[in-house]
């Protein structure tokens, strides 16, 4: 939820028409994350930075989307673009509204005052900002928007017009405001008071920093500072080493490097640049696809860091010091590739992402199933199977797609391990307080793995003892990063709000789960072996179903006048007709209901009629002799539905009023190629609409708030 991201350039000479180029480019990339309204903070004032007295800050907001905000700016009067900027910070956000409807006085940057003296972007939602909010008109602050975000920005001049030391720096002054703080967010600071420094921090919402200079970084690390019980920084050296010493860096090997382009400098055990170009640029950005194009150099802030960014140094504090925490923070190469992130010759992120799958499902099994010995490994789990093995119950814990991955695997997984397979939506799970055990096993699957239900479920079951996996898509994320152990599903970057290639991902990464589960159980072997040949096959049979895009397009021009259509299936495919439903719903804004075909007597059967809409699976497995029972009961009520079935299955046929006739493959396996065409349908059926397939209505991709 929102997209926050800031750029500083520190002896990198850069033109206000780059900076603000800059700053709209990195919100555009962040744009899945929030789109009803957008701003930006940046140094204002036409005179040049070297005659500057009084320093200002200038913020521009737009109710709408980025390009809203790009217009807004093209039309600002008298604002020279041709400025140069030696040092410079700019912070930028894009919004999905939680306090506040969406208009340009609620979106941020939120201001402390008329004179825009301090400013901030977030993300999340403060908890408490009533409570402060009322303390702070008291002292006779005047707010001007609905956002809880307006408290942070407020507090931070009611910090700074009260402080004791005249030397407080933007970090310390930031760490006193947070300390006041409840709730979720990641948060980035300007003032006109601090120029050109950038403060960023995080709890519960995800914030990273890119680093780019001209040379190679001699370490991977960044030590992290602590303040003593005065007040002093400290950094605990002998624990930093030791941990960088196990992963290949240390303080002494940093300061002996002379061809690097960062060391710690001796003074401040802040990182810097090193020799004579000390130009450096940073990148505070809620995710990594707004960075990506600038550096692959990356820090994973965790929860309660606070990041500075001054006079071209990046140091990282912390105000305690816990047991067992890491003594610092790593500077990752990310592998992405920036044409991931681009539409490439698609018109939408969706389209692109649902035509990527013969590619992505190829991703998730790379170097993990050994099609000609018949093997899976998941390298993640390897050093946990014994205590898996050993469990009390299996449970899958998740939100959405994500949910319907598990509920799409439940019956498989079931089979292949003989454990007790409990799914859990996130919210349900955290409402009802569920019971949790030692050793129960605990996953958490989530694209983005940031959503703050499943991350707070995670929490929960981590607190009673549980050995938690995270199966995500997104390296360095919160589910990540505090789960036990995890498989990734390397689906690669999904920008598209409605999730696609995660979906089929993390169906095969939790196929591969059951199938490493039974490895060593003679009697399944052949069910195993059909399910792994089954593998190797699927990404032509995916193509295959592509293909018929065509023909979904048209299904697509019948259908989308239409005010509801029902998804019927059971078996495998149930979770095929939630996953199918949520797609249209999300998309379309046609009510759209996945029905498990054994219930439609118990209710559902009330709204079928010749004029309903209906869509119905039925495979040649188990279920299909059950699943022909609920077509007549369909047919018989005067419907005649649409049928997504197997090639040549005449007997299906005849009772349909359109087929989509789709190749077989196991059983357990099906419902990937199934869901393919109800993507489709509801990517087609949106654009016939006339709606932003990408950026759908009231939503967001990533759910970091309850
Ligand atoms: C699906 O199309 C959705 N946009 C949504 O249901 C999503 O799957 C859910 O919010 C969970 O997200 P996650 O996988 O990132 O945790």
């Amino acid at each position: 939820m929102c997209g926050i991201f800031a750029y500083i350039n520190y002896l990198v000479p850069r033109d206000r028409k780059f900076i603000l180029d800059c700053l709209i480019k990195g919100l555009q990339r962040l744009e899945y994350r929030g789109y009803d309204s957008a701003g930006i903070a940046f140094d204002g004032g036409n005179e040049s930075p070297d005659v500057i007295k009084k320093p200002e800050t200038k913020i521009v907001k737009k109710k709408g989307k980025v390009r809203a905000l790009e217009e807004e700016l093209a039309c600002e009067k008298d604002m020279k673009l041709d400025i140069e900027y030696d040092i410079h910070c700019g912070i930028a956000h894009t919004r999905w509204a939680t306090h506040g409807a969406p208009c340009a006085i609620n979106s941020h940057p939120q201001r402390s005052d008329v004179n825009n003296e301090f400013v901030v972007v977030h993300n999340g939602i403060v908890t408490n900002y009533r409570d402060i909010k009322k303390v702070l008109e008291s002292k006779d602050y005047v707010f001007e928007s609905e956002t809880d975000t307006e408290v942070i920005a407020k507090l931070c001049k009611y910090v700074y017009d009260h402080r004791e030391n005249e030397d407080m720096s933007f970090r310390e002054l930031v760490e006193v405001v947070i300390a006041q703080l409840e709730g979720a967010f990641a948060l980035c600071f300007k003032s006109i008071h601090y120029p050109s420094q950038c403060v960023g921090t995080r709890r519960g919402s995800p914030l990273l920093i890119g680093v780019k200079t001209k040379g190679n970084l001699s370490s991977n690390f960044v030590p992290i500072l602590y303040r003593d019980n005065r007040g002093r920084e400290f950094q605990d050296d002998v624990a930093y080493n030791r941990e960088a010493k196990e992963t290949g860096s240390s303080v002494e090997e940093n300061n002996k490097s002379t061809d690097s382009a960062f060391k710690r400098s001796f003074s401040t055990t802040d990182f810097e640049v090193s020799g004579d170009i000390k130009a450096a640029e940073y990148f505070f950005a809620s995710d990594a696809s707004a960075i990506i194009e600038h550096t692959n150099r990356v820090i994973y802030l965790e929860d309660d860091d606070v990041a500075a960014v001054m006079d071209g140094c990046l140091s990282i504090h912390r105000m305690k010091k816990e047991e067992g925490e890491s003594m610092s923070r790593e500077v990752q190469t990310l592998k992405m590739e920036i044409q991931q992130i681009m539409k490439g010759n698609y018109q939408y992120f969706m389209q692109k992402e649902i035509f990527e799958q013969p590619e992505s499902v190829i991703n998730t099994m790379r170097g993990r199933v050994n099609f000609k010995d018949k093997e899976v490994i998941l390298g993640g789990l390897q050093d946990h199977l014994s205590e898996i093995h050993r469990c009390r119950r299996l449970l899958f814990i998740a939100c959405g797609t994500s949910y319907h991955s598990a509920i799409a695997t439940r019956q498989l997984l079931e089979e292949l391990t003989e454990l007790p397979v409990v799914v859990e939506l996130a919210s349900d799970f955290l409402d009802r307080r569920t019971p949790i055990f030692r050793d129960d096993i605990c996953f958490f699957i989530s694209q983005s793995g940031e959503t703050a239900d499943t991350l707070n479920a995670l929490r929960y079951c981590k607190k009673r003892g549980a050995l938690t996996v995270g199966i995500t898509n997104t390296v360095g994320s919160s589910i990540s990063r505090e789960t036990t152990c995890g498989v990734h599903i390397n689906a690669g970057p999904e920008i598209g709000v409605a999730s696609t290639k995660a979906y089929t991902s993390q169906f095969i990464s939790l196929v591969m789960f059951g199938l490493v589960m039974n490895q060593d159980r003679i009697s399944t072997r052949s069910r195993r072996n059909e399910i792994i040949e089954a593998l190797e096959n699927l990404p032509n049979l995916i193509k295959e179903v592509l293909e018929m895009d065509d023909d979904i397009k048209k299904l697509a021009e019948e259908l989308y006048e239409q005010k509801s259509i029902l998804l019927m299936g059971r078996g495998f495919n149930y979770a095929t007709c939630l996953e199918g439903a949520l797609k249209i719903k999300e998309l379309t804004y046609l009510h759209s209901e996945g029905i498990l075909a054994g219930e439609l007597k118990h209710g559902p059967l009330a709204l079928v009629d010749k004029a309903m809409p209906v869509i119905m699976i039925i495979m040649k497995d188990s279920m299909y002799t059950k699943c022909q029972n609920a077509l007549h009961e369909v047919t018989a009520r005067g419907c005649a539905p649409i049928l997504i079935c197997q090639k040549g299955d005449t007997e299906s046929q005849s009772k349909a009023s359109r087929v989509i006739e789709l190749p077989g493959t196991v059983d357990c396996l099906q419902g990937i190629l199934c869901v393919i065409p109800l993507q489709l349908l509801a990517f087609h059926t949106a654009v016939l609409r006339g709606y932003d397939v990408d950026c759908p209505r009231n939503l967001a991709k990533s759910v970091t708030v309850e």
